[in-house]
């Protein structure tokens, strides 16, 4: 039978479809695979065999084809248009997913290419479940013209309208240039792979001709970059093997939608663990630093924690734990940074995080040791004012169960920031070591007393005495319980099984919120 013949037989077809397939499914073909992984990156089909449990994934839209006709695209065949896209298994959950291949045209993005993506977001969102984005890509396809940015505005659209209702994480594991940015900045949580990954609105090129400044693409926009200065990337990772694993952990802690029951994992732990350690890592001298990962890891099932902007923003801690088995957000002030003051940084990286937990139904643990607002012109023009609004809005807008447990400083304006009692807090417990007060004993007694210590004959003496009063009625934590601002003080080995019982006292909370279109955060 001739060739034609053979085509037209049921057969025949399925061994075209089966050809075709195959043809598409190599991308870029073997020259731009070896130029892939020459610079260190796996193509979109090998990351989402890492990604996906073996034989799970079912892709969506192989054989769009690009429709341009344009700068010569009429005679350019672009695999799968530069995307693999569709859904699968991730520890026997399902996800959607779609990855940009730079093989394929540098996973431009034109029309069709962005309606694909658009596809598998529609997809995740009724189908209430995760989307994950790999981008890898040279930006807009410049060819194409305004459909290409057409497609990226469709993008943004769905990242917003899914916010808040799927949880929506993007890997940077290669280029990512121009408004393509938008798209991970929209998303939950973004990593980064260094070395091979970077971002930015404006790059080296652009800059150096319009503001003279020379940089490289890794300085400007790298992982490093942008988890130390930017704060735009949550997780530096090493590879993209490691990338993919540090999204299958997180991943791990979310639930599929904000109307889906949280992940549930088998405790080894005890409800009746005594956490000894605690009991002296509070140092004698309030000015030293101590570990406050130790509490957070003291408090949670087998100490598993999992942290969040590590590099960003240092002076507070954002860390998914589980208690019993349950996901648990914790922030933390962390006093060896900065004394764990509160600043624009920390705030924005606070706020948002305590807002992701709420609309994902996790309840949230703070743990406070707070000496105040950083002072000074630098942080008040950067809007201390306005960002440090956002911790009170987040907290007080969050209706999940919310704990508090106060070890040292409770300081001021940052002491009711950071989840006190009139913020929503369900129950506020402190240790022994508590201290809270308007303000720390020595600036205080500098303001109260000025006339009394200046016209003392040993000022300095005068101060300490003065100073050791105050101490004695605000710097403890019993005048705020004579008060019930505090519910309860706590002996520090007691804190995971405290815990432990309020989250399951609390698991049914439900607050009446007021009928009205949303809030207006102070952004
Ligand atoms: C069309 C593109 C492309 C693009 C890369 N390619 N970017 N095609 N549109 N934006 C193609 C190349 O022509 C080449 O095709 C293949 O992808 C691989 O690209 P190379 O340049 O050979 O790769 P490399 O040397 O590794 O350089 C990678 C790169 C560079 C640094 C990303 O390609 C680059 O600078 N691209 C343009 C980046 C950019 O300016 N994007 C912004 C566009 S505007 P062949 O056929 O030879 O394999 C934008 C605005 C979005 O994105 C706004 C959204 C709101």
């Amino acid at each position: 039978m001739s060739d034609d013949l053979q085509k037209n037989t049921t057969q025949g077809k399925i061994e075209d479809f089966k050809k075709r397939s195959k043809s598409l499914k190599l991308m870029g073909g073997e020259k731009q695979i070896k130029k892939q992984h020459d610079s260190k990156k796996l193509t979109a089909r090998e990351r989402l065999d890492l990604f996906f449990d073996k034989g799970t994934f079912q892709e969506v839209q192989l054989f769009v084809e690009h429709r341009s006709t344009l700068f010569g695209l009429d005679k350019k065949e672009i695999p799968a248009d530069g995307v693999i896209t569709g859904f699968g298994n991730v520890n026997g959950r399902v996800v959607f997913v779609a990855a940009q291949d730079f093989t394929s045209s540098g996973g431009s993005l034109g029309e069709m290419h962005a309606k694909k993506i658009w596809k598998v977001m529609d997809m995740a969102i009724t189908a209430q479940k995760p989307f994950i984005a790999l981008n890898d890509s040279g930006g807009a396809r410049i060819q194409e013209g305004v459909p290409s940015l057409e497609g990226y505005g469709g993008i943004f659209y769905r990242n917003t309208i899914g916010s808040g209702y799927i949880p929506q994480i993007t890997a940077i594991m290669g280029p990512t240039a121009g408004g393509a940015v938008y798209s991970p900045a929209l998303a939950d949580w973004v990593f980064m792979v260094k070395g091979s990954s970077f971002m930015y609105i404006t790059g080296p090129d652009v800059i150096k001709v319009v503001i003279g400044e020379e940089v490289t693409h890794d300085e400007l926009g790298g992982a490093i970059a942008h988890a130390t200065k930017s704060g735009v990337c949550h997780f530096v990772t090493e590879s993209d093997a490691d990338c993919l694993e540090k999204i299958k952990q997180l991943l791990s802690y979310l639930p599929d939608s904000c109307h889906s029951p949280l992940p549930l994992s088998d405790c080894t732990d005890s409800t009746e663990r005594i956490c000894k350690e605690l009991d002296s890592i509070i140092p004698d001298k309030g000015n030293r630093a101590y570990d406050m990962k130790k509490i957070i890891k003291s408090i949670a099932d087998n100490s598993g924690m999992f942290e969040l902007s590590e590099l960003w923003a240092q002076n507070i801690i954002i860390a998914f734990i589980r208690i019993m088995g349950k996901p648990v957000g914790v922030i933390a002030n962390n006093p060896r940074f900065a004394a764990g003051v509160l600043d624009v940084n920390a705030s924005d990286k606070a706020s948002r995080f305590i807002r992701f937990c709420d609309a994902f139904n996790i309840p949230l643990l703070t743990i406070m040791d707070v000496p105040g607002y950083m002072p000074g012109t630098n942080q008040e023009w950067a809007g201390i004012i306005r960002h440090g609004a956002k911790l009170l809005h987040a907290y007080s807008e969050a209706t999940v169960p919310k704990i508090t447990v106060i070890t040292r400083k409770a300081y001021g304006g940052a002491y009711i920031g950071m989840c006190s009692k009139q913020l929503g807090a369900d129950y506020v417990m402190a240790w022994p070591t508590a201290e809270i007060a308007v303000m720390g004993a020595e600036g205080a007694c500098n303001i109260i007393y000025r006339g009394d210590i200046s016209s003392a004959k040993n000022p300095a003496a005068k101060r300490d005495e003065l100073a050791a009063a105050y101490e004695e009625k605000f710097n403890n934590p019993y005048f705020a319980a004579s008060l019930g601002i505090i519910e309860e003080i706590i002996s520090p080995h007691d804190t995971r099984k405290k815990v432990i019982a309020l989250l399951e006292a609390l698991k049914d909370k439900k607050e009446i919120i007021l009928s009205k279109k949303h809030n207006n955060i102070p952004l």
